[in-house]
């Protein structure tokens, strides 16, 4: 397999673009014409082909202008990764994970070789050869976590197993849906999740949290999520919300189909071995309305959801500036017809 990697940008000019193939491979998160939230856990067996489900984590054309973002991202604000000192065994579990997975799934883009506790890595798109000594954080230029999670797209929480509860005390987050590491490092699984309109008094936080507690290790799971974007925008943080969120009032009805993305993040859960915690990958694909409306059903869909969407959702997304914008936007891939579930 050879992979084509795109020079593209995620701020200033934002030269991001998705390829068809990129298109016809997006997780598009709706099975139906409604959304709520719910306890939407799936396992995460692999496959199928080509899609991003395929392996454990999908590298796929933006890989290595998402790295390049994220150098820039760590360089202005380096609390967007941090581990509590007792989480550094979590990071080489997690740097374990992510190198053998990769290894095995492109070979052609990494290789590792182990003999013992010597580890020689070789990750071809970003160019870098290393060898070091696995449990040693002395032999690399930085933490475990912080050197595999530069190397590989998508945000990370580590997760604490502790009193029947996760605590977030490990991340590398640089492209999140508007929360923050450096606020939210050292909670707890309700703590952090606290802004969330109406799912605590559903009981999706209760379930969530159990069902998470009771992943054993080589049980891989997985749940989609999803909010809006203006621009292919990484970092929407609350930190740099000066810089993106003024840009929210850049929608028109001309540009809305170019400007606005949907973003979905494909959100998956690992048990580590040594650590027992818990890895939480959050890998985020954009997409902008035109390019979604290429594919009839999800247009048609889209345009439902959005119009239908409970207000606090809406708000709490933070598109409801825009909403009517983007409803009726979407509203010309709507034929009207009946859909049936699944997607
Ligand atoms: C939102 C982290 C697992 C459901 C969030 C937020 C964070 C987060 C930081 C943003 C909260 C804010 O506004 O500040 C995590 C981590 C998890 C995890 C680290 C792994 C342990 C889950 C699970 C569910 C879930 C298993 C299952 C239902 C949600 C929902 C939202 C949310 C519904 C609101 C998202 C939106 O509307 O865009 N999560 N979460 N989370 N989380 Fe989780």
């Amino acid at each position: 397999m050879t992979m084509h990697f795109n020079d593209e940008t995620f701020r200033g000019d934002y030269t991001y673009h998705n390829s068809p193939e990129a298109i016809r491979r997006f997780p598009f998160p709706f099975d139906q014409d409604t959304y709520m939230y719910s306890v939407n856990i799936e396992q995460h067996p692999g496959g199928p082909k080509g899609s991003p489900f395929e392996f454990k984590f999908d590298v796929d054309e933006h890989y290595v202008s998402e790295m390049k973002d994220r150098e820039i991202t760590l360089a202005e604000d380096p609390l967007r990764c941090q581990s509590l000192p007792h989480m550094e065994l979590a990071g080489w579990d997690l740097l374990e994970l992510i190198m053998v997975a990769k290894a095995k799934d492109y070979p052609e883009l990494f290789t590792l070789n182990r003999d013992g506790n010597a580890w020689h890595w070789i990750n071809k798109p970003l160019g870098i050869e290393k060898k070091f000594t696995f449990l040693d954080p002395t032999t690399l230029p930085c933490g475990p976590m912080e050197y595999i999670t530069r190397q590989t797209q998508g945000d990370f929480a580590l997760l604490h197993e502790r009193d029947g509860n996760l605590w977030m005390d490990a991340g590398m987050v640089t492209s999140q849906a508007d929360w923050s590491l450096d606020f939210d490092v050292g909670m707890n699984f309700f703590e952090w999740h606290a802004p969330v309109p109406k799912a605590r008094k559903m009981g999706v936080f209760d379930k969530a949290l159990k069902f998470l507690l009771a992943v054993e290790q080589g049980q891989h799971y997985r749940r989609l999520n999803w909010t809006m974007t203006v621009n292919p925008r990484l970092d929407t943080s609350p930190e740099n919300y000066h810089k993106w969120g003024p840009e929210k009032r850049t929608i028109t009805p001309e540009n809305v189909g170019q400007k606005q993305f949907l973003r979905v993040e494909l959100q998956t859960f690992f048990r580590l071995p040594r650590s027992n915690a818990l890895a939480f990958p959050i890998r985020c694909y954009l997409m902008n309305l035109a390019d979604i409306a290429t594919q009839p059903k999800w247009g048609r869909r889209l345009h439902r959801v959005l119009r239908d969407i409970d207000p606090a959702l809406a708000e709490y997304k933070g598109f409801a500036v825009n909403q009517e914008t983007i409803v009726n936007y979407l509203s010309q891939f709507d034929d009207g017809a009946e859909t049936s579930p699944g997607i």
